[in-house]
């Protein structure tokens, strides 16, 4: 079988080079999850998706390329970055970071004003958001869920909160439902023709 192209290796980012609105995962476990969550990113507005740890990446290498499905032409607007310094690159742009996690202190998803330029951050299937990352924080967000949801749909569930909390202020046009998906039918050559950023 045909090996997948291999992924860019980690780099260090440059303070500034983090764009947004963008979503970070931290050390997710699951490749799929990762392709999930870029679609999810992908058709709903986002410039970048961080990728910390090895887990996720490790995994979506061995699967080789990557089945059709998973690599619409849509992803190719979204830049992912692979680093474990992600926050750095958010270092005085003031960007709001919001943490995406299950906390008492988190406001309801209900009640939260999604900022205008933000980096909405998750945690690991197998955990939650660490102290370190907590600490960058500026903002918290829980999703009205009974237990926890699949990390690529508490991604999707967010950023359509953003989007229809947008439209309802005006921020983004509704579109008549004929008009709604604009599929750019087609699909990536292979993976190597995402937008892998160079993170800095
Ligand atoms: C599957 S959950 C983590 C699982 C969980 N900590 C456990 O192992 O029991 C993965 C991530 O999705 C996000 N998430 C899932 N459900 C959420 C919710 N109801 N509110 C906010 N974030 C949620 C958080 O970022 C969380 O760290």
């Amino acid at each position: 079988m045909k090996r997948a192209a291999v992924l860019p290796r980690k780099t260090l980012v440059e303070p500034g080079t983090g764009l947004s609105p963008a979503v970070a995962l931290v050390d997710p476990k699951y490749g799929h999850n990762v392709a999930a969550a870029l679609r999810n990113c992908a058709v709903l507005g986002m410039q970048q998706l961080w990728v910390s740890g090895e887990r996720a990446i490790e995994g979506w290498e061995a699967r080789g390329r990557l089945p059709r499905e998973e690599r619409m032409k849509i992803y190719g607007d979204v830049a992912v970055c692979l680093s474990d310094r992600f926050l750095d690159a958010y270092k005085d742009t003031g960007t709001t970071i919001v943490g995406v996690e299950v906390m008492a202190t988190a406001t309801p998803l209900a009640h939260f004003e999604h900022p205008e330029d933000a980096l909405y951050v998750f945690g690991p299937e197998d955990g939650s958001l660490d102290k370190v990352t907590r600490m960058h924080c500026h903002q918290f967000v829980i999703l009205p869920t009974s237990s926890c949801l699949n990390l690529a749909v508490a991604v999707g569930a967010t950023l359509t909160d953003r989007r229809l909390q947008r439209q309802r202020k005006g921020l983004e046009p509704v579109l008549p439902s004929y008009a709604t998906t604009d599929d750019q039918r087609g699909f990536l050559d292979s993976d190597e023709a995402f937008t892998w950023g160079s993170g800095g």
